[in-house]
């Protein structure tokens, strides 16, 4: 049968050679093997017995992701600079299970997020807090994601079009922020803000493709910045820039491929975030996300649809749904590590990467159809048609006034 998971003797039959060769990274390996062989072989016994297995725990993520909105555990008071990003994940989340807060939550949601808004149009941590790109990401992506005329009419797009500016350098890359960071998250957050909001000009991103491409590393994949090693967080964040600023024919797209689908992982089925290390749930997207981009990209060279999704789309969603679930909700690394938002937004968001690939042909669900979840736009991390509904309101609305140039 089609989407049928995969049975026990062939996963283990992957299991990682260490080639008599013991060192940290390959003992951490078959730790991490042997802790999810015993998960897949628990998994198999109980499915014997229920056709519907595996099953993706809605309900119990919903309500977790709900209650997070009104209230969160001490241990988040880390993160007391990144609260648009908590609204991100936790609404990206629920968007993808469908099961929206309501109208008046939403609009509270509006309301706080325009107190991050700093005068120099970009988003902070929280209010009174220093702009930064991945703040301001996070609050145009949730507030596309709310999708209503009070969400988009709260941004400031004239002085968010100038923080751009701000942190623009010269040779085309991107800072975090003013005095910060220069790294290929700057210039994606900028080309997807710019991009969600009408924001963007070529000027704005002139030289952005031919820095980005300078991550390019010798592996194939993207690193942070130039000289660095690659990394699936990196990785996604310079293939999806490249296709938001029709920079694409800039990549050595082949050894893109070649790094990126050695990432994922024989037995365990998620994808690990850079070579010689540890699966980890979250890259089900970073790395899951980059993989119908290149696809899309291929299409276009060959002038021809090329439907593969170029990964293991089964084995990812058993990853995720069998080994990545909590069992009171929210979604985690890997089996033993505590879940978090971060976590349960990027593994759902995988999961659906996975479910739906280039999204051209019908969704490829485990376990029961019941599993299937909404899908994401593989450049934003938002539903498609909320990308189209921003683009659509901010065309239609008068431009920011006036751009650098
Ligand atoms: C390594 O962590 C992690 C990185 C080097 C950076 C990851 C980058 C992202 C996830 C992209 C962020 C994107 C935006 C848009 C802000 P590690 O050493 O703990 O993990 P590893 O062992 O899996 O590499
Ligand atoms: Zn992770």
């Amino acid at each position: 049968m089609e989407n049928q998971v995969r049975c026990y003797s062939d996963i283990s039959a992957e299991a990682f050679n260490i080639e008599k060769i013991i060192t940290d990274t390959s003992s951490d390996q078959v730790d991490v093997e042997t802790m999810i062989m015993k998960i897949y072989a628990q998994f198999e016994n109980k499915a014997a017995n229920d056709p519907d297995l595996p099953i993706l725990n809605r309900q119990v993520h919903c309500s977790l992701l709900k209650s997070w909105l009104k209230s969160l555990p001490k241990s988040y008071e880390c993160l007391d600079a990144s609260r648009p990003w908590l609204v991100y994940w936790i609404l990206n989340s629920l968007s993808i299970l469908d099961d929206m807060p309501d109208k008046v939550i939403l609009s509270h949601i509006v309301q706080f997020l325009s107190h991050c808004q700093h005068d120099d149009g970009g988003y902070g941590g929280g209010p009174m807090q220093y702009s930064h790109l991945g703040t301001t990401y996070a609050a145009v992506n949730a507030l596309s994601i709310i999708g209503t005329d009070e969400a988009y009419d709260s941004i400031d797009r004239s002085s968010l079009q100038k923080f751009l500016w701000t942190v623009r350098d010269v040779d085309g890359g991107f800072a975090l922020h003013k005095g910060g960071e220069k790294d290929i998250r700057g210039a994606y957050c900028a080309a997807s803000v710019a991009k969600l909001t009408n924001t963007y000009t070529d000027a704005l991103f002139d030289k952005t493709g031919e820095w980005i491409i300078g991550c390019q590393t010798y592996e194939g994949g993207f690193a942070g910045t130039h000289g660095m090693e690659a990394h699936g967080g990196y990785a996604f964040c310079g293939i999806a820039a490249l296709a938001l600023i029709n920079k694409t024919h800039l990549c050595d797209i082949d050894s893109l491929l070649r790094w990126c689908v050695n990432r994922q992982m024989k037995l365990e089925g998620g994808f690990q975030g850079r070579t010689n290390k540890l699966v980890d749930g979250c890259y089900s997207f970073w790395q899951g996300a980059a993989l119908p981009v290149i696809s899309a990209i291929l299409s276009q060279e060959n002038q021809e649809l090329i439907e593969t999704v170029l990964f293991n789309q089964g084995a990812l969603q058993e990853y995720i749904i069998i080994c990545c679930q909590s069992p009171d909700g929210g979604l985690i690394d890997k089996p033993g590590k505590p879940r978090d938002i971060y976590h349960t937004c990027y593994t759902l968001s995988g999961l659906s990467v996975a479910q739906h690939g280039t999204g051209a042909g019908d969704a490829f669900v485990i376990g029961t159809p019941r599993n299937e979840v909404n899908r994401v736009h593989p450049l934003h991390n938002i539903a498609p048609h909320l990308v189209y509904n921003a683009v659509h309101y901010f065309i239609r609305h008068p431009p920011p006034v006036k751009d650098k140039n």
